[in-house]
């Protein structure tokens, strides 16, 4: 393991000729040498080790603590890459990376063996996706390598949006975090299989299933998104995720339902938080914590600021949290996920 201090490195996403940029041909060199580096996409932050290098993928599962059954995301910056790892690419998946690449869309496709079969966990598929943030494209063309890139947190809490929560997470543990300034979506990349011909969602994201559905007609998902009882395709849905240190309740109702659910927890002594839209902002005053998350009428912003939101709980210490509900569409359906996984499913409805 890594045991020095992590160094942080704060580069400006939008000046000219990025991947020729000192900050960024240092990161590139680290990974070139086999290590790990932090760096911002759209969605969130990713640690991004050599895809090709065995050495370079256990120290991601190293630092972050994830189980090694879950496999990685590939990261490519131009179609040419793309090219040399997958077997065939069906012609939804084409589609499908014309209209949202660079972008928030992570897409299965069977894999052609060039890359470490750590990444891969094994599975004849590789999830791979072309990130629209101009820093993370420049440190894979310095580089000259596909980055495999998990989310830059520690395996199991809210995955990071700022650099300072990757710093929180992996100090000491990586040797390099690149400040491209908060991310923009907020949430992970939407994970599509196509490696069958038809498009399922195996996780939803940053495009919607209406958006994906405008390009390639019906889209299926994958039905152990709803049903816990189902083993899901995708491995990493599997496991608990996103969770902040205290147990986080869904409450499925009006003000009054939810003011009664914070006056029970208050009253049993419990360190009482709530995660409210602007909406609500102030209603519960009993509370000891509130943490405002968005707006109700702009879904997205609640996407940008859910894991931020989350992780505010932890620095209070609060016993349970209570945090409103959302409509499962559109980008709703991402931010509901992540919710229901951080609530380990505890949604209480009126
Ligand atoms: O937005 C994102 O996707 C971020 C940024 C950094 O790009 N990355 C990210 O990676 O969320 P991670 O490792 O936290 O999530 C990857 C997801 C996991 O649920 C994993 O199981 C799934 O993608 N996955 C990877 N390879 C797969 C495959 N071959 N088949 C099915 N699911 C796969
Ligand atoms: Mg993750």
């Amino acid at each position: 393991m890594h045991d020095n201090k992590t160094e942080v490195i704060s580069v400006e996403k939008d000046v000219e000729n990025l991947s020729k940029n000192d900050e960024i041909e240092h990161a590139a060199k680290r990974i070139i040498a086999g290590e790990v580096v932090a760096f911002p996409t759209e969605t969130v932050y990713g640690l991004g080790g050599n895809a090709l290098s065995d050495k370079a993928i256990e120290r991601i599962y190293e630092a972050k603590g994830r189980p090694s059954d879950n496999p990685l995301i590939v990261h490519i910056a131009n179609m040419e890459q793309l090219s040399k790892y997958v077997e065939k690419i069906p012609s939804p998946a084409q589609k499908l990376m014309e209209a949202f690449w660079p972008g928030p869309l992570t897409i299965v496709l069977e894999h052609s063996g060039n890359l470490s079969p750590r990444v891969t966990a094994n599975l004849s598929t590789v999830a791979v996706r072309m990130p629209d943030h101009p820093i993370a494209l420049a440190l894979i063309k310095a580089s000259d390598i596909p980055l495999a890139a998990p989310s830059a947190n520690t395996s199991g809490k809210p995955s990071p949006t700022t650099a300072d929560h990757v710093y929180h997470d992996l100090n000491g543990r990586i040797p390099l975090i690149i400040d491209g300034g908060p991310t923009g979506v907020g949430v992970e990349s939407t994970v599509v299989d196509c490696s069958t011909g038809e498009v399922i969602i195996l996780r939803p994201g940053g495009v919607t299933k209406e958006q994906l559905e405008e390009v390639v007609g019906q889209v299926s998902e994958d039905p152990a998104l709803y049903e816990k009882d189902l083993t899901p395709k995708s491995p990493g849905m599997k496991y608990t995720h996103y969770a902040p240190s205290a147990p986080l309740v869904l409450v499925d109702g009006g003000v009054d339902f939810f003011h009664r659910q914070v006056e029970e927890g208050v009253a049993a002594g419990k360190k009482v938080g709530v995660m409210v839209t602007e909406d609500n902002r102030g209603l519960f005053l009993e509370a000891h914590q509130e943490v405002v998350c968005g707006k109700r009428t702009d879904l997205s912003t609640v996407a940008q600021r859910l894991y931020e939101s989350l992780r505010a709980f932890d620095k209070n210490n609060v016993d349970i949290i209570y945090s409103e509900v959302f409509p499962e569409t559109a980008i709703g359906s991402a931010i509901m996920n992540r919710l229901r996984k951080a609530a380990g499913g505890q949604v209480i409805k009126e």
